[in-house]
């Protein structure tokens, strides 16, 4: 088996199942030790023992609401207490809500900034020092695939719209920082098969249009084995027939003239 990170350590949030669980794999089937986090404890033992055993590397399971400071700090100080270093960073918790924009909770706003930005932006700022003093890191992040459509799908606006946020800030970091040695990755995937998808009923129904992890985990792959003076920025994996292209989330108004 290829093991090239064997010696390196990675936090993975939102690893308990998913596209999460699916890198905290790849991260381990490469040799590194591996930190994971989610909110619900029970998923997340299950999902550590799994891929410790499979891959025969440590991981440390560490519950984690990514929307509280306090516990973003403490998966950083557990990490840190347990392997003595972070090399790699996979931010990926991440929640849908896919509505009409007057249509939908207003409470939902917070709960998808706080998770897909801030919670991101945070961790970043709680690992980035060590990095700086390590002269070296990987910073790699769950974006979306739909920060490329503009204007941004319908029903997706706010999930989109902070998406688009996270990118832009993810852009600068790296030129903010590349001096130091620390690569900066924005993964844009297309629709992918797993839970959070489940919810978006009606592109389910196309299954054929879903991919499995199986492209972004090796785009994960390629990303932490380029060769040191390389930074992958920006890596877009989009279904071949992507559904924002030609609309499959119906949406209630008629456009003018139809
Ligand atoms: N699936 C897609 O089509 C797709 C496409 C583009 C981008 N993405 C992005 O990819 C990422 C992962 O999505 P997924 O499809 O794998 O979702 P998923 O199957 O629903 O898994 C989400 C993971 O995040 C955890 N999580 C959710 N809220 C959290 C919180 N506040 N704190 C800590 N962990 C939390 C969940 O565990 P708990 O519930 O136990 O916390 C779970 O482990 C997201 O950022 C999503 O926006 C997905």
């Amino acid at each position: 088996m290829d093991r090239e990170l064997k010696g390196k350590v990675a936090i993975v949030t939102g690893a308990s199942r998913g596209i999460g669980k699916a890198l905290a794999s790849t991260c381990a089937s490469l040799g590194a030790n591996v930190a994971i986090a989610a909110r619900q404890e029970g998923p997340l033992k299950e999902t550590a023992d799994e891929i410790s055993k499979k891959y025969k590397v440590e991981v440390l399971p560490v519950p984690c609401d990514v929307t509280k400071l306090e516990d973003l700090q403490n998966l950083v100080n557990k990490t840190k207490e347990k392997f003595g270093k972070i090399d790699i960073l996979i931010n990926n918790a991440g929640v849908s809500s896919q509505y009409p924009f007057h249509e939908q909770p207003i409470e939902d706003f917070e709960r998808l900034s706080h998770t897909n930005y801030l919670g991101y932006v945070r961790l970043i700022r709680l690992v980035i020092n060590d990095m700086m003093k390590q002269k070296s890191g990987a910073i790699i992040n769950m974006v979306s695939g739909s920060t490329l459509c503009d204007p941004l799908p319908r029903n997706f606006l706010v999930y989109s719209s902070l998406k688009v946020g996270l990118r832009a800030f993810l852009k600068g970091l790296f030129w903010e920082i590349r001096d130091y040695g620390i690569k900066v990755t924005s993964l844009l995937p297309g629709v992918t098969d797993t839970d959070l998808t489940g919810k978006l009923k009606e592109i389910s129904q196309d299954s054929s249009r879903l991919m499995t992890t199986e492209a972004i985990e090796n785009a994960v792959k390629f990303a932490l084995t380029v060769p040191a003076n390389v930074c992958p920025l920006e890596i877009a994996i989009i279904n071949q027939q992507t559904p924002w292209t030609a609309p499959v989330i119906p949406f209630k108004q008629q456009h003018p003239g139809k």
